[in-house]
């Protein structure tokens, strides 16, 4: 699937400044999809060569995100908590921080929302729900993403990958699923963010949700074939 040149207006990243984020960045750069990271302070923003669109702003300040939105077309969030409790807490980012992202996105005109998840997600009893009941708080903003995105004229993406680690992308033949029933593996960062950046353009990653691990170790032209077998 190829993309038109220029059909792609700007894409807010959430989360920009975190280790998927940093990725969904770049690839989008890769692709020249204008871009706006938003960052929780400007001194982080210092991560960013000076081309970079920022935006400031924590997720629990909605008058910051509805600014945020403005003007893009998709938004991706690489959001996470981390810690237990207060503002990055799993309840406060992973849930309530996505729920108000995609709220404000939907009000001003956002037609696609990416969304970085975990495998396992619709597991309760999964022992990382020992923090504060991540899982449980990522399955709450999914669920809020698929009702509010497969509306007339928008579209969500949900990838939900395993262990996360950092390594260059399209490294690895992927491996995909659907309905939580993979149980564990790893996924490079750089490829998650690389599917998330597909999903603007890939048709059959319109209103999915899916889990991805990485396979064996051999290079990759692009990885839509991802795509290609969701339903
Ligand atoms: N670790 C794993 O093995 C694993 C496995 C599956 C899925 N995941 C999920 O994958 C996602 C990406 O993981 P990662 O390791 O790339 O994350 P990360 O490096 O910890 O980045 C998280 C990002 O979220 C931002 N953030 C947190 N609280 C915020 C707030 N209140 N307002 C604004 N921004 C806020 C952080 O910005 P600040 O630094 O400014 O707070 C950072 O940019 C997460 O949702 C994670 O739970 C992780």
């Amino acid at each position: 699937m190829k993309r038109t040149e220029g059909t792609i207006e700007k894409v807010l990243v959430a989360g920009a400044t975190g280790r998927t984020g940093q990725w969904v960045v770049r690839r989008l750069q890769h692709y020249g999809i204008p871009v706006r990271a938003l960052v929780g302070s400007a001194e982080k923003a210092s991560v960013f060569e000076a081309d970079v669109e920022i935006a400031v702003g924590r997720v629990g300040d909605r008058a910051a995100l509805d600014r945020a939105v403005t003007g893009c077309s998709a938004v991706i969030s690489a959001l996470g908590s981390s810690s237990i409790s207060g503002e990055s807490s799993p309840a406060e980012v992973d849930r309530d921080g996505v729920i108000r992202l995609a709220d404000a996105a939907v009000a001003a005109g956002v037609r696609h929302f990416g969304l970085v998840s975990s495998l396992a997600v619709t597991r309760w009893y999964h022992p990382l729900n020992l923090f504060g009941g991540v899982l449980l708080m990522k399955a709450a903003a999914e669920k809020h993403v698929r009702e509010l995105f497969s509306g007339e004229g928008r579209s969500y993406t949900i990838v939900r990958p395993g262990g996360l680690k950092d390594g260059e992308p399209l490294q690895h033949r992927m491996l995909v699923g659907q309905g939580d029933h993979m149980w564990n593996g790893w996924t490079n960062r750089s490829d998650v963010a690389e599917l998330l950046v597909l999903s603007l353009w890939v048709d059959n990653a319109r209103n999915r949700t899916f889990e991805v691990v990485s396979g064996d170790e051999a290079p990759q032209e692009s990885l839509d074939y991802c795509y290609d077998k969701l339903s």
